[in-house]
C-alpha cells in the first residue's frame, strides 16, 4: 500500500527574510515564498534587528497565506507547522516561532521546532533528491562557518567552525568598505569576475578544522585604506581566492581525516559562483561528489525549514507550545568527535 504523502508547512524569520513554504514528503517543493528586506536593510549597510522584527510582523500572515495558495492547500490538509527557532536574532525569531505556535494550536497541527543551521543543510535533499547522509557539509553563511560532519538526518557533528568572522560577514565587510553596499557577497561574486586575483594575502591555517578569515578581511581593507586608488576588481578577486583556498583546504583535510568521500555546501556563501568552480574541481581531483543547493535554496528561504522538519517529524520530534527563541542555538551532537 502506497504511504500517505506528508506535508509540512515550513516558516523561517531568523534574519531579514520572511519565509514561508509547503514540501510534501521532505523533498518535492510545493510553494517556496520569500519576502526580502534587503532593500529596507541597504540604506543602513547591514540588518538592523528592530527593523527586521517589525517587518517579520507586517509580511508574516501574507507571506504563509502565499505559501499555502500556492501550494493549493488549506491548512487542514498540512501534517505539521515547522519553524526556526534558532539561531538568529531573537526578535526575528520569536516572530516565527509565536506565529507557528499560534496556527498550530488553532489548527490542532504539530509544531516542529527547526535548527537553522541543519535546514541549510536540508537545502540539498532538495536540489539532489538521490543525497543521503552520511556526507561532509560546509555550512557558510553570513552567520556560520562550520564544517558538519551529517551522520544521518538528525546526527551532526561540528568538525571545524570560524574562530572569528563567517565567511559571509567577511564578504560583508569588503564589500562595505571598497562601496559595493549590502549585502555583498553577491556583488563581490560579480566584480571578482572582472579582475584578476594578483594581489597576496595572508591565509592562516590551524592544527585543527577551525577557521579564521578575519586576517584576510583586514589585509584586504588595510590596503583599500592605503591605496583607494587599487583596483577593486582585482581586490575582490584576490579576496575570494583567498577564502576560498582557506575553505577548499580544510574541507579537504576534514574529508580526508574522516574518510569521506561526499561533500555538500550549504548556506548564502555556497551561491558564490568562484567557490562553486573550486569544489568542483576539487571533487574532479580527489573523486569526492560534490553537491550544492540551486541559488535560491542557498540564501534563507524556509522550503530548507520544511524538508528538515519533515525529518524530525518522521522521527517523532514534535515541540510543545512552550517553545521559545534561542539565538544561539547549537546543532545536535555538537563537538562529539573533537
Ligand atoms: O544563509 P544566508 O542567507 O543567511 C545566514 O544564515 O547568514 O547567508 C547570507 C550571506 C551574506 O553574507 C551574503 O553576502 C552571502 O550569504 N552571499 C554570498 C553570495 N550570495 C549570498 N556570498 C558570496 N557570494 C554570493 N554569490
Ligand atoms: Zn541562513
Amino acid at each position: 500500500m502506497k504511504e500517505k504523502d506528508i506535508y509540512i508547512l515550513g516558516i523561517e524569520t531568523s534574519c531579514d527574510e520572511t519565509a514561508a513554504a509547503v514540501v510534501k514528503n521532505g523533498r518535492e517543493v510545493l510553494s517556496n515564498i520569500i519576502s526580502s528586506q534587503i532593500d529596507i536593510h541597504e540604506k543602513f549597510g547591514g540588518v538592523v534587528p528592530e527593523i527586521a522584527s517589525r517587518n517579520h510582523v507586517e509580511a508574516i500572515s501574507h507571506v504563509v497565506e502565499k505559501a499555502l495558495v500556492e501550494a493549493k492547500m488549506e491548512l487542514k490538509d498540512i501534517d505539521a507547522i515547522a519553524c526556526t527557532y534558532g539561531p538568529g536574532l531573537v526578535g526575528a525569531l520569536l516572530v516565527g516561532v509565536s506565529y507557528a505556535k499560534a496556527l498550530s494550536y488553532a489548527a490542532k497541527k504539530p509544531l516542529i521546532a527547526v535548527n537553522h543551521i541543519e535546514g541549510h543543510i536540508a537545502a540539498n535533499y532538495i536540489s539532489h533528491p538521490e543525497l543521503e547522509p552520511p556526507f561532509l557539509c560546509a555550512v557558510i553563511s553570513g552567520g556560520h562557518t562550520h564544517l558538519v560532519h551529517v551522520k544521518s538526518y538528525d546526527k551532526f557533528t561540528i568538525l571545524g567552525k570560524t574562530r572569528d568572522d563567517a565567511i559571509g560577514e567577511a564578504f560583508d565587510k569588503v564589500a562595505r568598505v571598497i562601496g559595493l553596499g549590502y549585502p555583498g557577497g553577491p556583488k563581490i561574486d560579480k566584480l571578482a569576475k572582472q579582475g584578476t586575483a594578483n594581489i597576496e594575502l595572508p591565509k592562516t591555517y590551524f592544527d585543527n578544522l577551525d577557521f579564521s578569515f578575519s586576517g584576510i578581511k583586514t589585509a584586504v581593507i588595510n590596503l583599500h585604506h592605503k591605496n583607494p586608488e587599487v583596483n577593486h576588481a582585482d581586490l575582490a578577486a584576490s579576496f575570494e581566492k583567498a577564502v576560498t583556498e582557506v575553505l577548499v583546504q580544510n574541507t579537504k583535510k576534514a574529508a580526508k581525516q574522516f574518510d569521506i568521500n561526499v561533500i555538500a555546501l550549504a548556506g548564502g556563501v555556497s551561491a558564490n559562483s568562484y567557490i562553486r568552480e573550486e569544489f568542483e574541481k576539487l571533487g574532479q581531483e580527489e573523486k569526492y561528489k560534490i553537491y550544492y543547493p540551486q541559488p535560491v535554496l542557498c540564501t534563507d528561504n524556509a522550503a530548507m525549514i520544511a524538508c528538515s522538519g519533515y525529518y524530525e517529524y518522521m522521527n517523532g520530534k514534535t515541540a510543545g507550545l512552550t517553545l521559545n527563541a534561542i539565538p544561539n542555538l547549537k546543532i545536535a551532537y555538537e563537538n562529539e568527535e573533537k
